[in-house]
Order: structure tokens, then sequence, then C-alpha cells
């Protein structure tokens, strides 16, 4: 059981990371991004989630906007208006103390031991190492869901060639995954191959993961004509429960900030010495590109069946 930091941009695929992550981890805190829905609604999402699976963590409101990039509003309605299907009613305000200072504050009271799950746009993690870099050496690991390399085809879910939690902040993005952090990145290549179909998800007997995920499904049936979801955020906590499931490589990462192909995350692929090398200077990271789909399942499952 590993103490995390819960960074989110609380859509619907987050809230079945969030209850996996409950049941599995100590969570010292949950920190809001935009995202999935601006970080006012995200915060509260956190608060009434939290409320529906009896979760007493205390919630930080984070970033409202790319590092530097214009705030765009989400055109898609996969998630729902307020981002959990528009299932719960929600009686909370979007209060909540600064996530950044929560990052830094905790990490240096628990130097080695925090680990910071982040499942949406990497701007609050960007934010806490910009703000106060003496944190890197003392986070015990980051774990995200984010970026695609093209496994099987998985290349991208908001364009072509990239993934949208780095999309829609690539700069934030470079700068974490090119720092001394050490990441362990959960991208398309192994969360669009674990999906979990309609009958799967009411099956759990999880009422609340029932009622958020009606619409996604039915988005899911109508666009890509499969009624499931990928877990996507989920994979995070499966990593951390059962990392024996993954498949890795290292690699320096890098991040393409503009142009058309604006969040596409790039491993090194070649140790082809060449005068302009975008990679050096940079930590090797851990990517998961191969996945054991039905055990990572069946874990979800198992913790997850009422
Ligand atoms: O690309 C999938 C990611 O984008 C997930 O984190 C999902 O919640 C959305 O934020
Ligand atoms: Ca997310």
């Amino acid at each position: 059981m590993r103490k995390i930091i819960f960074d989110t941009d609380i859509g619907v695929d987050d809230a079945f990371a969030l209850a996996y992550a409950a049941q599995t981890q100590h969570i010292l805190g949950i920190t809001t991004v935009f995202g999935n829905v601006p970080v006012s609604q995200a915060v509260k999402n956190a608060k009434v989630f939290s409320r529906e699976i009896a979760l007493n963590a205390p919630i930080f409101r984070g970033c409202s906007r790319p590092l530097a990039l214009p705030a765009l509003v989400n055109s898609t309605t996969v998630h729902g208006r307020d981002g959990l299907g528009d299932a719960l009613e929600n009686p909370y305000d979007d209060k909540a103390d600064n996530a950044i200072s929560f990052i830094i504050d905790t990490v240096k009271a628990q130097p080695g031991e925090v680990t910071l799950v982040a499942i949406g746009p990497l701007t609050n993690i960007a934010c806490a190492i910009n703000q106060a870099p003496e944190i890197i050496p003392l986070v015990k690991d980051v774990v995200i869901m984010g970026g695609a390399f093209g496994t099987r085809g998985h290349a991208g879910n908001v364009s072509p060639h990239s993934e949208f939690n780095i999309w829609k902040d690539p700069h934030a993005a470079d700068q974490v995954l090119s720092s001394a952090l050490p990441v362990v990145m959960l991208p398309l290549d192994v969360t669009h191959e674990v999906l979990i179909s309609g009958d799967e998800i009411r099956y759990l007997n999880f009422p609340v993961l029932t009622q958020i995920s009606s619409g996604y499904l039915q988005y899911s049936l109508t666009h890509e004509r499969f009624e499931g979801m990928a877990l996507h955020d989920s994979l995070t906590i499966s990593w951390l429960t059962h990392p024996e499931y993954f498949t890795t490589v290292k690699s320096p990462i890098r991040v393409v900030t503009d142009g058309i192909t604006r969040g596409q995350t790039l491993r090194q692929l070649t140790q082809l010495a060449s005068r302009f090398n975008p990679f050096e200077h940079c930590s090797k990271q851990t990517l998961c590109l191969d996945v054991n789909a039905s055990k990572v399942k069946a874990a979800f499952f198992h913790s997850l069946q009422k």
C-alpha cells in the first residue's frame, strides 16, 4: 500500500480509479486540475464522489489552465456536462485550499515516501517542481496516465498523434517528463487494451459506478460501436498493485508542444549521434507498452466487486 497524492481532472474513468485507489492505497489527499472539466467542477466532483465512496481524504484546488497555451473549453461530453455522467446531485461548493502548496508541503514532510498519481494534465505537477525544485529528489515516484507511442496502433485519442492529458498541457508534460522526477507512464498503448463492458460494470454491483458511466457507455456505443469503456486512469493503480502485469521499456521522453502533432510523446528510438539531440539531459522514464489485460481486469474486479 503506497502513500499517494491523487491528482485528477475527475471525469468518469478518474472516478473508477479513485474508487480503486481507495480500496488499495493510502490516499493522503486529492488534488484537482482542469481537464475533463474546469477545475471548479473537479473540486465539486471530488467532494461528491468521495462522499459516495465514503472516502475521507482532503481535497485541494489546483490549476485552472495550461502553463503556456490558451484555456480551451472541452467540446465532447463523453463524461457528461458535469464530468460524472450528470448522474449525481452535487450540493458542494468549489472552495478548497491550494493544491500546489499541498503537494510541496506533503512531499517535504515525508521525503521518499509519497507517490504522485497524476491522471489529468500535468500542470499541477509542473507548477510544484517549478515553485519548489528541491522536492524533485524527495518524491518517491510519479505514476501518470498519459501519452501514446503507437503500439498496436494506439497513437492518440484527441488527435491521431496525441493523448488527451498530454495534449491539454504539452508544456507541463514536457517539463515533468524531461525532469529528474522518476515517472512511470501508463499510455494509450496499454490503457486502450483494457476495456470493460457495460455488463461487467453492472456485474461489479457498485451502484455509483454504474450510475456515472451510463452516458459514457452510450457515447461509446454510438461513436465506437462498443458498449463499454477503456479503464484508462485505473491502470495507474493497477501498476501500483501489480507492476508485474506490465511490460516496460526505459527511455527519455520529450513532448511536442505546438504544430499539427501538439501533445505527441516521443521516446528515443535510436542512439545515433546527432547534432541536435532533444533527449540530451533527460532522465530515462519507465513506459508501460504492453499489459496482461485479463489479469489487470481480474485484480480490478477483485478489489471493487461488492
Ligand atoms: O486520454 C484519457 C485520459 O483523458 C483520461 O485521464 C481521461 O480521464 C481523460 O482525462
Ligand atoms: Ca483523467
